[in-house]
């Protein structure tokens, strides 16, 4: 295969020039659009954090008022597509749910779907962050048996989001402004992290004119995978069963590093990052915060001694391996009542804008090209067919 090279899992292969976001996992550096991570989860919103990636720029006042009325304005889903909710079976994870009602969410639109229609393609962009957070909470309702709430305009995306997921028809929602800060701030830590596997495959998709929405899909897929936003739900179910068992976060450990049964200390560990995650700094504090405020919680008492006996430990520390932006995040969100199976879709709403901003880049790059890798052939020379009587 000529100048073929392989490269299994494209640890070095770069696929694209991208603007958008800049990492150096050595130094644990992450920064959108130039900006370091921690000024914008510190400074920023989930909404103009979403214009920066996808725009380049921070808004101005009137950009962002006008940003945010117009993704206001598209909160709704189709009636028709309400329906739809009823055709998964009760129990349904929430991921495919997602996923399926996003390739969905086309067939509504078919007027807009012209990859290279600018006009076309920025409507779409501002239906997908509108209807996701939808989308999203009707997957719970649905989930617990209890009727969908039509968005409300007056609200922030995600006010209305925790408003849609947690509230009832009958009654007004109380709003916690902590919550609604706390969960602001995930979402932009979650916004973009340059050619993870998600982006790598809403860009992959695209590549062949496929639509936003179903490249969007198909990226919700990706994530759905435990090595990827699957994560987050698989660290708290590890820090349930360290609590069921016996056992405790050292016995734990030991078949961590033993690798027994394939087990490994979920949450932890990057492709990139070989330090800190800064992203998994910020919601360790966060996590400190949302959780002393409800009176302690021996659930993160067991991630800080995992964390604790990782960072000492020759088997992590010679693998480089730390906490991930995962580690954390499935405290706070059980803390904020999401159960966890909404977990990776949490992480989904926040990383559509980079999805998005990702996407657009690929589509307006004239270099770009259908995504087509190459493989090392290690299967059967020629060989003669053989009649089925004769095998
Ligand atoms: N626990 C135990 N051992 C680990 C872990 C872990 N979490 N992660 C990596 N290792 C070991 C692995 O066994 C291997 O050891 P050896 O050299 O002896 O074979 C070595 O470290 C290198 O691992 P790798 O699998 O080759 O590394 P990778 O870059 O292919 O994988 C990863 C990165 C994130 C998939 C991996 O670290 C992992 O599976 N972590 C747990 C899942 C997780 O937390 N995923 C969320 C990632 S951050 C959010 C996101 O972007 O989705």
């Amino acid at each position: 295969t000529g100048n073929t090279t392989l490269d299994v899992g494209f640890v070095n292969t770069a696929s694209a020039e991208s603007k958008i976001t800049y990492i150096d996992g050595d130094q644990g550096i992450l920064r959108y659009r130039g900006y370091p991570i921690d000024q914008l989860a510190s400074k920023s919103t989930f909404t103009e954090v979403a214009y920066l990636l996808i725009y380049g720029e921070l808004p101005t006042a009137s950009e962002l008022e006008d940003f945010e009325e117009r993704i206001s304005r598209h909160t709704m889903l189709h009636e028709d597509l309400k329906a739809f909710f009823n055709g998964f079976p009760r129990d349904a994870h929430p991921m495919p749910v997602l996923s399926s009602a996003v390739s969905a969410l086309g067939t509504f639109y078919q007027d807009s779907l012209d990859p290279f229609d600018h006009e076309q393609v920025e409507i779409s962009t501002i239906r997908l962050l509108a209807k996701l957070p939808t989308i999203a909470a009707y997957a719970h309702k649905k989930s617990v048996g209890q009727p969908f709430l039509y968005p409300d305009n007056s609200l922030s995306l995600t006010e209305n989001f925790l408003r849609m997921t947690f509230g009832f028809p009958a009654e007004p929602y109380d709003l916690d402004p902590e919550i609604v800060t706390a969960l602001d701030q995930l979402f932009i830590l979650h916004a973009d992290h340059e050619q993870n596997c998600s982006t790598s495959t809403v860009r992959l998709v695209g590549s062949a004119h496929a639509n936003l929405f179903n490249s969007v899909s198909a990226g919700i897929h990706a994530l759905s995978g435990p090595l990827h936003g699957g994560a987050n739900q698989a660290v708290l179910e590890m820090l349930e069963q360290i609590q069921k068992s016996d056992d405790g976060a050292e016995t734990f450990m030991k078949k961590v590093k033993n690798k027994e049964d394939g087990v490994r200390l979920m949450g932890f560990g990057h492709r990139v990052y070989k330090s800190y995650d800064p992203r998994a700094a910020i919601v360790k504090d966060a996590a400190h915060t949302v959780l002393e405020k409800m009176g302690g919680n021996e659930q993160l008492e067991i991630a800080m001694k995992l964390e604790e006996i990782a960072l000492k430990d020759d088997y992590f520390v010679e693998r480089k391996l730390y906490p991930n932006v995962d580690f954390y995040t499935g405290l706070i969100y059980t803390a904020m009542g999401f159960q966890p199976k909404m977990f990776t879709v949490l992480f989904a709403i926040g990383r559509l804008p980079g999805w998005i901003a990702q996407w657009r880049e690929m589509i307006e790059d004239p270099k770009t090209k259908i995504g087509r890798p190459r493989q090392i052939y290690i299967g059967e020379t020629e060989r003669d067919y053989v009649g089925i009587d004769e095998r």
